[in-house]
Protein backbone atom coordinates (compact mmCIF):
# COMPACT_ATOMS: atom_id res chain seq x y z
CA UNK A 1 0.00 0.00 0.00
CA UNK A 2 1.40 3.70 -0.80
CA UNK A 3 0.25 6.73 1.18
CA UNK A 4 -0.56 8.44 -2.19
CA UNK A 5 -2.45 6.12 -3.97
CA UNK A 6 -4.49 6.55 -1.00
CA UNK A 7 -4.14 10.53 -0.63
CA UNK A 8 -5.88 10.12 -4.42
CA UNK A 9 -8.31 7.73 -3.56
CA UNK A 10 -9.91 10.51 -0.73
CA UNK A 11 -9.16 13.37 -3.11
CA UNK A 12 -11.43 11.49 -5.93
CA UNK A 13 -14.10 11.23 -2.87
CA UNK A 14 -13.99 7.51 -2.81
CA UNK A 15 -14.51 5.29 0.71
CA UNK A 16 -11.22 3.40 2.21
CA UNK A 17 -11.35 0.37 3.53
CA UNK A 18 -11.00 -0.73 6.80
CA UNK A 19 -7.48 -1.98 6.42
CA UNK A 20 -6.35 1.42 4.22
CA UNK A 21 -7.37 3.96 7.26
CA UNK A 22 -5.37 1.24 9.97
CA UNK A 23 -2.39 2.03 7.20
CA UNK A 24 -2.99 5.83 7.50
CA UNK A 25 -3.28 5.67 11.25
CA UNK A 26 -0.49 3.46 12.48
CA UNK A 27 1.49 4.31 9.75
CA UNK A 28 1.41 8.05 11.08
CA UNK A 29 2.07 7.31 14.51
CA UNK A 30 5.23 5.47 14.15
CA UNK A 31 6.25 8.18 11.87
CA UNK A 32 6.64 6.31 8.28
CA UNK A 33 3.98 8.20 7.14
CA UNK A 34 5.10 11.78 7.13
CA UNK A 35 3.58 15.18 8.23
CA UNK A 36 3.20 16.33 4.47
CA UNK A 37 1.29 12.82 3.04
CA UNK A 38 -0.76 13.32 6.30
CA UNK A 39 -2.36 16.90 5.65
CA UNK A 40 -2.71 16.28 1.97
CA UNK A 41 -4.70 13.06 3.19
CA UNK A 42 -6.79 15.69 5.57
CA UNK A 43 -7.52 18.17 3.29
CA UNK A 44 -8.90 15.61 0.70
CA UNK A 45 -11.07 14.72 3.83
CA UNK A 46 -11.74 18.30 4.77
CA UNK A 47 -13.09 18.24 1.20
CA UNK A 48 -14.68 15.06 0.49
CA UNK A 49 -15.89 13.62 3.48
CA UNK A 50 -16.24 10.30 5.06
CA UNK A 51 -18.99 7.56 4.92
CA UNK A 52 -20.10 6.66 8.66
CA UNK A 53 -18.27 3.43 8.37
CA UNK A 54 -14.89 5.16 7.84
CA UNK A 55 -15.45 7.50 10.29
CA UNK A 56 -15.97 4.44 12.78
CA UNK A 57 -13.02 2.85 11.74
CA UNK A 58 -10.65 6.01 12.14
CA UNK A 59 -12.14 6.37 15.32
CA UNK A 60 -11.26 2.82 16.45
CA UNK A 61 -7.34 3.40 14.75
CA UNK A 62 -7.30 6.19 16.45
CA UNK A 63 -8.55 4.80 19.44
CA UNK A 64 -5.93 1.63 19.56
CA UNK A 65 -3.17 3.88 18.82
CA UNK A 66 -1.51 3.91 22.49
CA UNK A 67 -3.02 2.97 25.83
CA UNK A 68 -6.97 1.69 26.19
CA UNK A 69 -7.99 1.51 29.63
CA UNK A 70 -9.44 -1.94 30.81
CA UNK A 71 -12.60 -1.18 32.85
CA UNK A 72 -13.73 -5.12 32.88
CA UNK A 73 -12.63 -5.14 36.17
CA UNK A 74 -15.28 -3.25 36.97
CA UNK A 75 -19.07 -4.84 37.17
CA UNK A 76 -22.06 -3.18 35.68
CA UNK A 77 -22.44 -0.98 32.38
CA UNK A 78 -19.86 1.74 32.10
CA UNK A 79 -21.00 5.03 31.44
CA UNK A 80 -18.73 8.21 30.42
CA UNK A 81 -19.99 11.58 29.80
CA UNK A 82 -18.39 13.78 27.19
CA UNK A 83 -19.37 17.64 26.81
CA UNK A 84 -17.81 19.65 23.89
CA UNK A 85 -16.64 22.61 26.22
CA UNK A 86 -18.31 25.94 27.44
CA UNK A 87 -18.20 28.43 30.22
CA UNK A 88 -18.78 27.31 33.81
CA UNK A 89 -19.56 23.88 32.69
CA UNK A 90 -19.82 21.94 36.12
CA UNK A 91 -21.96 18.84 35.10
CA UNK A 92 -19.50 16.33 35.69
CA UNK A 93 -18.95 17.35 39.29
CA UNK A 94 -22.66 16.62 39.97
CA UNK A 95 -23.48 14.03 36.83
CA UNK A 96 -20.45 11.57 38.79
CA UNK A 97 -22.13 11.58 42.13
CA UNK A 98 -25.82 11.57 41.02
CA UNK A 99 -25.60 9.24 38.39
CA UNK A 100 -23.56 6.64 40.60
CA UNK A 101 -26.22 6.96 43.61
CA UNK A 102 -28.47 5.47 40.82
CA UNK A 103 -26.67 2.52 40.93
CA UNK A 104 -24.67 3.09 37.50
CA UNK A 105 -20.63 2.65 37.48
CA UNK A 106 -18.35 6.36 36.80
CA UNK A 107 -15.05 5.20 36.40
CA UNK A 108 -13.97 9.11 34.63
CA UNK A 109 -10.82 9.75 33.83
CA UNK A 110 -10.38 13.46 33.46
CA UNK A 111 -7.82 16.49 32.29
CA UNK A 112 -6.69 19.36 33.10
CA UNK A 113 -6.65 21.31 29.92
CA UNK A 114 -6.23 24.72 29.19
CA UNK A 115 -9.25 27.08 28.95
CA UNK A 116 -11.04 29.29 31.04
CA UNK A 117 -10.99 27.46 33.95
CA UNK A 118 -9.13 24.44 34.76
CA UNK A 119 -10.32 21.02 33.69
CA UNK A 120 -12.78 18.88 36.23
CA UNK A 121 -9.48 17.81 38.15
CA UNK A 122 -8.22 20.92 39.13
CA UNK A 123 -11.78 21.69 40.15
CA UNK A 124 -11.45 18.52 42.12
CA UNK A 125 -8.54 19.31 43.59
CA UNK A 126 -10.04 22.73 44.87
CA UNK A 127 -11.28 20.50 48.06
CA UNK A 128 -8.43 19.94 50.62
CA UNK A 129 -6.66 16.34 50.56
CA UNK A 130 -8.43 15.22 47.07
CA UNK A 131 -6.03 13.37 44.88
CA UNK A 132 -6.44 11.22 42.12
CA UNK A 133 -2.87 9.79 41.53
CA UNK A 134 -4.48 6.53 41.94
CA UNK A 135 -3.79 2.77 40.32
CA UNK A 136 -5.67 1.29 38.06
CA UNK A 137 -6.36 -1.72 40.36
CA UNK A 138 -7.55 0.45 43.59
CA UNK A 139 -9.61 2.48 40.59
CA UNK A 140 -11.19 -0.65 39.91
CA UNK A 141 -11.78 -1.41 43.12
CA UNK A 142 -13.21 2.22 44.47
CA UNK A 143 -15.82 2.05 41.64
CA UNK A 144 -17.41 -1.42 42.32
CA UNK A 145 -17.28 -0.52 46.18
CA UNK A 146 -19.20 3.45 45.90
CA UNK A 147 -20.06 3.12 41.86
CA UNK A 148 -18.34 6.05 41.43
CA UNK A 149 -14.19 7.69 41.03
CA UNK A 150 -12.22 9.95 39.35
CA UNK A 151 -8.61 9.32 37.86
CA UNK A 152 -6.13 11.59 35.87
CA UNK A 153 -5.82 11.17 31.96
CA UNK A 154 -3.14 8.40 30.59
CA UNK A 155 -0.28 9.77 28.87
CA UNK A 156 -0.62 8.00 26.08
CA UNK A 157 -4.06 7.86 25.21
CA UNK A 158 -5.10 8.40 21.38
CA UNK A 159 -1.26 9.74 20.40
CA UNK A 160 -2.61 9.48 16.55
CA UNK A 161 -5.17 11.98 17.26
CA UNK A 162 -2.39 13.69 19.37
CA UNK A 163 -0.21 14.05 16.19
CA UNK A 164 -3.08 14.81 13.90
CA UNK A 165 -5.03 17.36 15.80
CA UNK A 166 -1.60 19.30 16.04
CA UNK A 167 -1.14 19.32 12.58
CA UNK A 168 -4.46 20.12 11.54
CA UNK A 169 -4.07 22.78 13.62
CA UNK A 170 -1.44 24.71 11.39
CA UNK A 171 -3.20 22.85 8.15
CA UNK A 172 -6.45 24.80 8.13
CA UNK A 173 -8.19 21.19 8.84
CA UNK A 174 -9.37 21.40 12.05
CA UNK A 175 -13.42 22.10 11.15
CA UNK A 176 -13.74 18.81 9.22
CA UNK A 177 -17.04 16.95 10.66
CA UNK A 178 -15.02 13.56 10.45
CA UNK A 179 -12.05 14.64 11.87
CA UNK A 180 -13.78 16.34 14.68
CA UNK A 181 -16.04 13.54 15.36
CA UNK A 182 -13.21 10.64 15.52
CA UNK A 183 -11.19 12.81 17.18
CA UNK A 184 -13.59 13.42 19.95
CA UNK A 185 -14.78 9.89 19.84
CA UNK A 186 -11.72 7.78 20.00
CA UNK A 187 -10.68 9.27 23.79
CA UNK A 188 -13.64 8.62 24.89
CA UNK A 189 -13.28 4.52 23.21
CA UNK A 190 -9.85 4.31 24.38
CA UNK A 191 -10.97 5.17 27.95
CA UNK A 192 -13.27 2.51 28.38
CA UNK A 193 -16.89 3.19 28.00
CA UNK A 194 -19.65 0.95 27.32
CA UNK A 195 -21.91 3.51 26.70
CA UNK A 196 -21.67 7.45 26.10
CA UNK A 197 -23.80 10.12 26.84
CA UNK A 198 -22.65 13.65 24.40
CA UNK A 199 -23.39 17.09 25.37
CA UNK A 200 -23.37 19.08 22.51
CA UNK A 201 -22.65 22.80 22.88
CA UNK A 202 -24.08 25.78 20.41
CA UNK A 203 -23.47 29.62 20.90
CA UNK A 204 -21.45 32.19 21.42
CA UNK A 205 -19.20 30.00 24.09
CA UNK A 206 -18.93 26.84 22.06
CA UNK A 207 -17.02 25.09 19.63
CA UNK A 208 -20.35 24.85 17.38
CA UNK A 209 -22.21 28.08 16.58
CA UNK A 210 -25.20 27.17 15.08
CA UNK A 211 -27.77 24.77 15.74
CA UNK A 212 -27.26 23.13 11.97
CA UNK A 213 -23.45 22.74 12.93
CA UNK A 214 -24.17 21.14 16.43
CA UNK A 215 -26.98 18.66 15.23
CA UNK A 216 -24.89 17.36 12.59
CA UNK A 217 -21.99 16.89 15.00
CA UNK A 218 -24.02 15.53 17.50
CA UNK A 219 -25.50 12.61 14.72
CA UNK A 220 -22.26 12.21 13.63
CA UNK A 221 -20.70 11.02 16.75
CA UNK A 222 -23.72 9.07 17.61
CA UNK A 223 -23.65 7.09 14.37
CA UNK A 224 -19.63 6.56 15.39
CA UNK A 225 -20.50 5.31 18.92
CA UNK A 226 -23.21 2.68 17.77
CA UNK A 227 -21.33 0.94 15.04
CA UNK A 228 -18.46 0.56 17.28
CA UNK A 229 -20.12 -1.01 19.61
CA UNK A 230 -21.30 1.66 22.25
CA UNK A 231 -24.52 2.80 22.86
CA UNK A 232 -24.61 6.33 21.92
CA UNK A 233 -26.97 9.83 22.67
CA UNK A 234 -26.55 13.14 22.76
CA UNK A 235 -27.88 16.37 23.51
CA UNK A 236 -27.32 19.74 22.18
CA UNK A 237 -27.46 22.67 24.87
CA UNK A 238 -26.87 25.83 25.21
CA UNK A 239 -23.64 27.86 25.62
CA UNK A 240 -24.58 31.31 24.64
CA UNK A 241 -24.48 32.52 28.02
CA UNK A 242 -22.21 30.67 30.64
CA UNK A 243 -24.22 27.46 32.22
CA UNK A 244 -24.56 27.76 35.97
CA UNK A 245 -23.48 30.91 37.93
CA UNK A 246 -19.96 31.09 38.79
CA UNK A 247 -16.53 30.44 36.73
CA UNK A 248 -13.51 29.57 38.42
CA UNK A 249 -12.57 26.10 40.68
CA UNK A 250 -13.72 26.03 43.92
CA UNK A 251 -16.15 28.40 42.83
CA UNK A 252 -17.58 25.57 40.92
CA UNK A 253 -17.06 23.07 43.24
CA UNK A 254 -19.55 25.26 45.64
CA UNK A 255 -22.45 25.52 42.90
CA UNK A 256 -21.88 22.03 42.49
CA UNK A 257 -22.33 20.85 46.04
CA UNK A 258 -25.36 23.46 45.84
CA UNK A 259 -26.84 21.57 43.14
CA UNK A 260 -26.40 18.17 44.70
CA UNK A 261 -28.33 19.96 48.05
CA UNK A 262 -31.39 20.47 45.20
CA UNK A 263 -30.51 24.52 45.40
CA UNK A 264 -28.15 24.80 42.56
CA UNK A 265 -28.87 27.14 39.70
CA UNK A 266 -32.01 26.40 37.49
CA UNK A 267 -30.10 25.66 34.05
CA UNK A 268 -27.36 23.75 35.22
CA UNK A 269 -30.02 21.52 37.47
CA UNK A 270 -32.24 20.54 34.18
CA UNK A 271 -28.91 20.01 32.59
CA UNK A 272 -27.65 17.45 34.53
CA UNK A 273 -31.43 15.94 35.37
CA UNK A 274 -31.02 15.54 31.21
CA UNK A 275 -27.85 13.91 30.79
CA UNK A 276 -28.07 11.90 34.32
CA UNK A 277 -31.18 10.68 33.04
CA UNK A 278 -29.82 9.15 29.90
CA UNK A 279 -26.53 8.15 31.75
CA UNK A 280 -28.73 5.88 34.17
CA UNK A 281 -30.82 4.75 30.68
CA UNK A 282 -27.90 3.75 28.79
CA UNK A 283 -26.39 2.27 32.31
CA UNK A 284 -29.33 -0.03 32.06
CA UNK A 285 -30.89 0.61 35.80
CA UNK A 286 -34.17 2.31 33.74
CA UNK A 287 -36.53 0.94 31.38
CA UNK A 288 -36.90 4.16 29.67
CA UNK A 289 -35.75 7.95 29.80
CA UNK A 290 -39.25 8.72 31.80
CA UNK A 291 -38.13 6.25 34.37
CA UNK A 292 -34.35 6.89 33.95
CA UNK A 293 -35.60 10.93 34.88
CA UNK A 294 -37.56 10.14 38.18
CA UNK A 295 -34.46 8.44 39.29
CA UNK A 296 -32.22 11.49 39.00
CA UNK A 297 -34.91 13.92 40.52
CA UNK A 298 -35.66 12.02 43.10
CA UNK A 299 -31.55 11.36 43.62
CA UNK A 300 -31.31 15.31 44.12
CA UNK A 301 -34.30 15.90 46.09
CA UNK A 302 -33.54 13.23 48.66
CA UNK A 303 -30.51 13.82 49.70
CA UNK A 304 -28.80 10.43 47.99
CA UNK A 305 -26.73 12.02 45.23
CA UNK A 306 -25.03 14.44 47.75
CA UNK A 307 -24.20 11.70 50.48
CA UNK A 308 -22.51 9.55 47.41
CA UNK A 309 -20.50 12.98 46.84
CA UNK A 310 -19.18 12.88 50.33
CA UNK A 311 -17.92 9.35 49.85
CA UNK A 312 -16.94 9.90 46.35
CA UNK A 313 -14.82 13.26 47.89
CA UNK A 314 -13.54 10.93 51.36
CA UNK A 315 -12.12 7.95 49.01
CA UNK A 316 -10.11 9.59 47.28
CA UNK A 317 -8.24 11.61 49.85
CA UNK A 318 -10.80 14.92 50.44
CA UNK A 319 -12.32 16.43 53.40
CA UNK A 320 -16.30 15.32 52.98
CA UNK A 321 -16.79 18.27 55.22
CA UNK A 322 -16.55 20.43 52.63
CA UNK A 323 -20.11 19.97 51.61
CA UNK A 324 -20.81 22.01 54.93
CA UNK A 325 -18.36 24.37 55.35
CA UNK A 326 -17.13 26.18 51.83
CA UNK A 327 -14.86 28.28 53.48
CA UNK A 328 -12.12 24.80 53.89
CA UNK A 329 -11.82 25.46 49.69
CA UNK A 330 -9.18 28.04 49.09
CA UNK A 331 -10.81 31.53 49.61
CA UNK A 332 -9.68 34.87 47.33
CA UNK A 333 -8.27 37.46 49.62
CA UNK A 334 -10.13 40.29 47.37
CA UNK A 335 -13.51 40.54 45.78
CA UNK A 336 -15.06 43.32 43.48
CA UNK A 337 -18.36 43.70 42.14
CA UNK A 338 -19.16 44.61 38.48
CA UNK A 339 -22.12 47.25 38.27
CA UNK A 340 -24.75 47.17 35.53
CA UNK A 341 -24.33 50.32 33.74
CA UNK A 342 -28.32 50.65 32.75
CA UNK A 343 -31.58 49.15 33.44
CA UNK A 344 -33.49 46.93 32.15
CA UNK A 345 -33.36 43.17 31.09
CA UNK A 346 -29.41 40.85 30.66
CA UNK A 347 -30.37 39.96 27.41
CA UNK A 348 -27.02 38.59 26.33
CA UNK A 349 -23.86 37.62 28.28
CA UNK A 350 -21.39 36.60 25.86
CA UNK A 351 -19.96 33.37 27.47
CA UNK A 352 -16.53 33.47 26.00
CA UNK A 353 -15.73 37.01 27.28
CA UNK A 354 -16.99 35.85 30.64
CA UNK A 355 -14.61 33.14 30.23
CA UNK A 356 -11.74 34.85 29.48
CA UNK A 357 -12.59 37.33 32.00
CA UNK A 358 -12.19 34.50 34.82
CA UNK A 359 -9.12 33.57 33.44
CA UNK A 360 -7.68 36.83 33.55
CA UNK A 361 -8.62 36.80 37.05
CA UNK A 362 -6.10 33.44 37.53
CA UNK A 363 -9.01 30.63 37.29
CA UNK A 364 -7.46 29.04 33.76
CA UNK A 365 -4.26 28.15 32.26
CA UNK A 366 -2.85 30.47 29.35
CA UNK A 367 -0.08 28.31 28.69
CA UNK A 368 0.13 24.39 30.10
CA UNK A 369 2.79 25.85 32.12
CA UNK A 370 1.05 28.58 34.00
CA UNK A 371 -0.50 27.96 37.35
CA UNK A 372 -3.87 28.23 38.63
CA UNK A 373 -4.95 30.25 41.23
CA UNK A 374 -7.77 27.69 42.60
CA UNK A 375 -10.04 30.72 44.62
CA UNK A 376 -10.38 33.02 41.21
CA UNK A 377 -13.04 33.89 39.45
CA UNK A 378 -16.30 34.86 39.53
CA UNK A 379 -20.21 34.97 40.53
CA UNK A 380 -22.64 35.31 38.14
CA UNK A 381 -25.52 37.85 39.70
CA UNK A 382 -27.93 38.18 36.64
CA UNK A 383 -28.16 35.76 34.17
CA UNK A 384 -30.17 36.41 30.88
CA UNK A 385 -33.86 37.16 31.45
CA UNK A 386 -33.03 38.51 34.86
CA UNK A 387 -33.96 42.80 35.60
CA UNK A 388 -31.82 44.79 36.88
CA UNK A 389 -31.37 48.12 37.65
CA UNK A 390 -28.51 50.66 37.10
CA UNK A 391 -26.03 50.23 39.67
CA UNK A 392 -26.92 47.17 40.31
CA UNK A 393 -24.32 44.22 41.12
CA UNK A 394 -24.59 41.38 37.93
CA UNK A 395 -21.07 40.03 38.63
CA UNK A 396 -18.60 39.29 41.48
CA UNK A 397 -15.03 38.85 40.80
CA UNK A 398 -12.57 37.07 42.98
CA UNK A 399 -8.81 37.44 42.66
CA UNK A 400 -5.66 37.47 45.13
CA UNK A 401 -2.91 38.66 42.82
CA UNK A 402 -4.90 39.60 39.37
CA UNK A 403 -5.96 43.14 38.70
CA UNK A 404 -9.49 43.27 38.64
CA UNK A 405 -9.28 45.96 35.51
CA UNK A 406 -9.60 44.22 32.31
CA UNK A 407 -11.89 41.46 33.96
CA UNK A 408 -14.49 44.15 34.33
CA UNK A 409 -14.18 45.39 31.27
CA UNK A 410 -14.41 42.47 29.48
CA UNK A 411 -17.30 41.60 31.58
CA UNK A 412 -18.97 45.05 30.99
CA UNK A 413 -18.61 44.26 26.67
CA UNK A 414 -20.33 41.03 27.51
CA UNK A 415 -23.02 42.21 29.55
CA UNK A 416 -26.52 43.16 26.72
CA UNK A 417 -29.03 45.21 28.77
CA UNK A 418 -32.07 46.23 26.83
CA UNK A 419 -36.21 46.64 27.45
CA UNK A 420 -37.11 43.38 26.38
CA UNK A 421 -37.04 40.28 28.72
CA UNK A 422 -35.34 37.33 26.81
CA UNK A 423 -35.39 33.61 27.39
CA UNK A 424 -32.80 31.27 26.25
CA UNK A 425 -33.57 27.69 25.61
CA UNK A 426 -31.35 25.41 27.15
CA UNK A 427 -31.68 22.13 25.80
CA UNK A 428 -32.46 21.84 22.01
CA UNK A 429 -32.66 18.78 20.95
CA UNK A 430 -31.69 15.03 22.22
CA UNK A 431 -29.87 12.89 19.38
CA UNK A 432 -30.56 9.28 19.42
CA UNK A 433 -29.03 8.25 15.96
N1 LIG B 1 -12.06 18.42 20.44
C1 LIG B 1 -11.30 17.36 20.11
O1 LIG B 1 -10.92 16.56 20.96
N2 LIG B 1 -10.97 17.19 18.81
C2 LIG B 1 -11.36 18.02 17.83
O2 LIG B 1 -11.03 17.79 16.68
C3 LIG B 1 -12.14 19.13 18.20
C4 LIG B 1 -12.48 19.31 19.53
Amino acid sequence: MRMVDLIIKKQEGKALTKEEIRFIIDGYTDGSIPDYQMSAWAMAVFFQDMTDEERMELTLAMAESGDQIDLSAIAGIKVDKHSTGGVGDTTTLVLAPLVASCGVPVAKMSGRGLGHTGGTLDKLESIPGFHVEIDETTFAAIVNENKVAVIGQSGNLCPADKKLYALRDVTGTVNSLPLIASSIMCKKIAAGADAIVLDVKIGAGAFMKTEEDARALAHAMVKIGNLAGRKTMAIISDMSQPLGVAVGNALEVEVAIETLKGNGPKDLEALCIELGSQMVYLGGKAADLAEARGMVTENLRNGKALEKFKVFVASQGGNPAVVDDYSLMPQASRQQEVLAEASGYVTEIVADDIGVAAMLLGAGRATKESTIDLAAGLKILKKVGDPVQKGEAIVRMFANKADFGQAEKLIQEAYSIGEERKEITLIHSVITD
